[in-house]
């Protein structure tokens, strides 16, 4: 024990050091940029692009497909044109999010300039929350959120979308999102993170540069919530960062402040008919919490717009994309290791945070459906046993927003590893509480459980609606049960 204690401080030590060392060699600055002054009220990119014409050309790269091999779970969208469909291949989420539109179509990201026509193209019951589904999509989005009130968030999307002038209701995130005309700082001009920003304590006015490098992309890559009135009409918009700070918003911390609350309950689970809120891309909070490279100081642009040069020049690279699609360029501002090694590093952290999160997925699929047994004895006329009932309930919602929440952040675990590890720990050791209350309420009512919970995730992954989907051949879905053993079963376990 003791010397395990001592090697754990060499450790530290060691680890503290390095980190140290790292940081006094901080990415290099670009020339500061002479600003030119871009009239007031100018949304057009185009004419941005006049001005800054090769940070122009880098934004207009994000069409351009990219090497989906070069990423081993972010494939994006390559040549071959395929959308990569997170419901194909991690099937538990098709259980869990079966009764709307996540169940139904729920894609891998792909570059900004798609944002919007990617909105357009996906199965429309993804957009029945309004116009309020604009909000990070659209560089009219503010505009219309002021100039509209309430009703941009209720009226349908389409409505909305209409009002974006006819040039660009295709064009996605754009210079005015990030900057300010005048100067060409980074400025946050989404209401929603201007509203939503104080709540962890961040003055968005006075950040320095090296936090507006993140918060510029924290008015989108975040979660957020969708309040609703009695109608269902959405009402609103913000993070829920209530009670966290700067650089610790908490799985914990947010899973209080949706569990509770009806008013961002936004969709009924069908297996279990619970009324569920719901976490997305959360990014930020993700990256921001503790893990190592947030306390190196890095910001999101250090590995998602490092500078490049072109010519004489040094720009940002604004074709924002993932930097193992451009072989790990970014990193090696800091990192002296080779691009195998770092390549190396990232896909051994992706999948040790796979084999979690899948464990956490099936586990929480496996109570879901247990608690479709217990709902189905019920209307029976069998009595299951409240107070075991209600502790089952309390653990699984912990689980599923944890599941939720590692599967909707979108780097994989890479943005902090130990805080992945964690989060799907947890979520493991609560989905298994649940199933373990569940089969002691289902026995007590007389209800005999099978050793293995048929998932039936056929069932769930093949029926989602008309569109045709993007299904990767090799990950077609057969027997319900060779997923979940092959993946929970003590055989497989510590693999
Ligand atoms: C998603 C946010 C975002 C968008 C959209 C965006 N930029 Fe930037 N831009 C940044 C960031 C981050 C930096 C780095 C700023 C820093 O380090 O202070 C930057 C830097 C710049 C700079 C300073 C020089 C450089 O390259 O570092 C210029 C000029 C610039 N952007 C122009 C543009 C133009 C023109 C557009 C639209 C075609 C645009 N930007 C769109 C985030 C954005
Ligand atoms: C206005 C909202 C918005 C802002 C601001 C924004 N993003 Fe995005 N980002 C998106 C959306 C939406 C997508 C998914 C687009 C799709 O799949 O059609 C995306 C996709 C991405 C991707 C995946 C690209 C690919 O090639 O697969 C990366 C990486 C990314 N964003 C990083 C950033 C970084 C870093 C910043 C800040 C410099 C930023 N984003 C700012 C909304 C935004
Ligand atoms: C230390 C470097 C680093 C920092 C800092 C960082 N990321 Fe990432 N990010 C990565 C890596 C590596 C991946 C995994 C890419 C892959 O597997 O292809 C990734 C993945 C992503 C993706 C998915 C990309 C895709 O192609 O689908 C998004 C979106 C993203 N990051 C946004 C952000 C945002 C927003 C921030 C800041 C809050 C941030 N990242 C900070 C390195 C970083
Ligand atoms: C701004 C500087 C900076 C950038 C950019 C950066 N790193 Fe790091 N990275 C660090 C520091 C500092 C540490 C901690 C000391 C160490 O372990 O080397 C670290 C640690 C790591 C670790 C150890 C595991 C962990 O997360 O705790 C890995 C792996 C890693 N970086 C990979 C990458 C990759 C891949 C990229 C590019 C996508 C990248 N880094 C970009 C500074 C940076």
């Amino acid at each position: 024990m003791k010397t395990r204690a001592l090697f754990l401080i060499l450790v530290t030590v060691v680890v503290t050091g390095m980190a140290f060392f790292l940081c006094a060699c901080s990415p290099p600055k670009t020339e500061p940029v002479k600003p030119v002054s871009i009239p007031d009220g100018e949304y057009d990119p185009a004419v941005w692009g006049q001005a800054y014409p090769l940070e122009y050309d880098l934004w207009k790269k994000t069409k351009d497909p990219k090497p989906a091999s070069k990423s081993k779970y972010k494939k994006g969208w390559d040549t071959d044109l395929v959308v990569y469909d997170k419901l194909s291949e991690f099937p538990y989420m098709a259980l869990l999010f079966n009764g709307w539109g996540f169940g139904i179509e729920y894609n891998e990201p792909r570059g900004h300039h798609y944002m919007l026509i990617d909105q357009l193209e996906i199965d429309p019951s993804r957009l029945k929350a309004g116009g309020v589904c604009l909000s990070c999509k659209s560089l009219f989005a503010p505009k219309l959120e002021k100039e509209m009130g309430v009703d941009y968030f209720r009226l349908p999307y389409l409505d909305v979308h209409a009002k974006i002038p006819v040039d660009f209701q295709k064009t996605g995130v754009s210079c005015v999102d990030c900057h300010d005309n005048k100067t060409m700082a980074l400025k946050i001009t989404h209401p929603v993170a201007q509203r939503s920003f104080p709540l962890m304590g961040v003055k968005w006015e006075e950040a320095s540069r090296q936090q507006m490098r993140s918060l510029v992309c924290a008015q989108c890559h975040v979660t957020y919530n969708i309040p609703k009135d009695e109608k269902m009409q959405s009402v609103g918009l913000f993070f829920p960062y209530e009670g966290s700070k700067e650089g610790d918003i908490s799985v914990e911390n947010i899973i209080k402040l949706i569990k509770n609350d009806p008013k961002v309950g936004e969709w009924k689970q069908s297996v279990t008919g619970f009324k569920l809120a719901f976490i997305r891309h959360p990014e930020y909070e993700f990256f921001s919490r503790g893990g190592t490279h947030w306390k190196a100081g890095a910001a999101c642009a250090d590995c998602h717009m490092p500078y490049v040069r072109i010519g004489a020049n040094k720009v940002s690279d604004h074709d924002v994309t993932s930097p193992m699609k451009k072989d790990l360029h970014a990193c090696t501002q800091c990192h002296a290791e080779t691009t195998q090694w770092l390549r190396d590093r990232v896909i051994a952290i992706q999948d040790r945070t796979v084999s979690l999160m899948n464990r956490a997925g099936y586990a929480t699929a496996t109570a879901a459906k247990l608690f479709e047994m217990a709902h189905k004895a019920q209307a029976e006329g069998k009595t299951i046993d409240k107070g075991l009932y209600d502790k089952a309930k309390d653990y699984y919602l912990e689980a599923f927003y944890r599941v939720n929440f590692i599967g909707a952040e979108n780097s994989v675990g890479f943005h902090n590893p130990t805080e992945a590890g964690r989060i799907c720990g947890d979520a493991v050791a609560m989905a298994a509480k649940s199933e373990a209350l569940l089969r002691q309420a289902l026995t007590k009512a007389g209800v005999e459980v099978p050793a293995e919970v048929n998932l039936e995730l056929a069932k769930y992954l093949n029926k989602r609606g008309v569109k045709p989907l993007n299904f990767r051949p090799e990950l077609e879905f057969k027997d319900p049960f060779s997923v979940q053993d092959m993946i929970i079963s003590p055989a497989a376990m510590g693999k």
